[in-house]
C-alpha cells in the first residue's frame, strides 16, 4: 500500500503541489496510466477544485472518502452515544482527543447542551481533510453545529501535557485494530490502512486528570477496558460499547 497526492484538473496543480510538501506525500501524475488495477490497494488524496477527497485506487468509480458534515447532520444518528452524554451539565465543553473524520464530534455537537468542542488530530493528512470538510459545509444546520468546532493538528498527549485547561467531557475513540476488516466502513478502513498500529499508554489516565465531569471511551464490544480501568458504567450496542468514567 502506497499513499500519494494527486489532482483532478490543472487549475488545482499548485494547491496539490503545496499540500504535497506540507503533508510530505509524493505528488502522483496519473496522465498516461491505463493499468489502474495495479494501484488498487494504494490511497490517493485528490485535490479537486471543489474539495479534497481520499480515494482507494485509481478507478473513476472509486467511492470518495471525505468529511461530509452536511450529510452526517441528518443521515447519521448514534443513539448510543446520545445515551452516553446524558447527565452532562448545560453548556458543556468537550475535547475529542482522537478526531478522525469528526463524525463523532459532530454527533456530540448535536447535543443542545454542547457549547464547544476541540478536536485533536495527529495525522496531518486527516487534519487537512477535516479542515477541508469544515470549509465545505453548506447547510445552515451543519454550519450551526460545526461553529462549535476548533481543530488542532497535534498529538493528544502533547496537547494534554501542555494545557492547563479542563474540559467538561473528554472523548476517546482509539482505533480498533483487532476487528475483522470486512466489517469496517470505508472511512475507518482507510484509517486502519493508512495509520500505523500504535498503542498509546497512559492516554486515559491523562484524560481523567483533565476532565471535569466525564471521560467517554468508545470500544468494540468485545474489547477489554482501555488501560484496564473499570468504568463507572457502560452503554452497549450490537457492535460498540461506550465506557463512561464519571469524575467524582
Ligand atoms: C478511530 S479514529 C477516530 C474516528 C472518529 N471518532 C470519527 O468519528 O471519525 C482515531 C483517530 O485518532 C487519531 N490519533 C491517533 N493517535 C493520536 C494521537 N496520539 N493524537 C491525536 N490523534 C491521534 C488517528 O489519526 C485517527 O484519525
Amino acid at each position: 500500500m502506497r499513499f500519494f497526492i494527486t489532482y483532478s484538473q490543472p487549475s488545482v496543480e499548485k494547491k496539490a503541489l503545496s499540500l504535497s510538501k506540507k503533508l510530505n506525500l509524493e505528488l502522483f501524475d496519473d496522465s498516461g496510466i491505463y493499468d489502474t488495477d495495479s494501484f488498487s490497494s494504494d490511497y490517493f488524496l485528490v485535490c479537486k477544485s471543489e474539495r479534497l477527497i481520499l480515494k482507494k485506487g485509481l478507478r473513476k468509480n472509486a467511492k470518495p472518502i471525505f468529511c461530509d458534515f452536511d450529510d452526517w447532520v441528518s443521515n447519521y444518528d448514534d443513539s448510543l452515544l446520545k445515551k452516553a452524554l446524558k447527565g452532562l451539565p448545560k453548556k458543556f465543553s468537550c475535547l475529542d482527543v482522537t478526531a478522525g473524520f469528526g463524525k463523532d464530534s459532530l454527533e456530540i455537537s448535536k447535543s443542545n447542551n454542547c457549547h464547544s468542542i476541540s478536536l485533536l488530530e495527529k495525522a496531518s493528512w486527516m487534519h487537512a481533510l477535516l479542515q477541508d470538510g469544515l470549509e465545505n459545509v453548506t447547510t445552515p444546520e451543519a454550519k450551526e453545529l460545526t461553529m462549535k468546532f476548533t481543530l488542532y493538528n497535534i498529538d493528544n498527549l502533547t496537547f494534554l501535557n501542555s494545557s492547563i485547561k479542563k474540559f467538561d467531557l473528554i472523548y476517546i475513540d482509539p482505533m480498533f485494530y483487532g476487528v475483522q476488516r470486512s466489517k469496517a466502513k470505508k472511512h475507518m478502513q482507510a484509517l486502519r490502512d493508512l495509520l500505523p498500529e500504535l498503542k498509546q499508554e497512559g492516554l486515559l489516565k491523562e484524560c481523567l486528570n483533565s476532565a471535569r465531569y466525564r471521560v467517554i471511551v468508545k470500544r468494540h464490544k468485545h474489547m477489554n477496558y482501555l488501560e484496564d480501568l473499570v468504568p463507572t458504567r457502560s452503554v452497549e450496542g450490537k457492535v460498540v460499547r461506550y465506557d463512561l468514567y464519571n469524575i467524582n
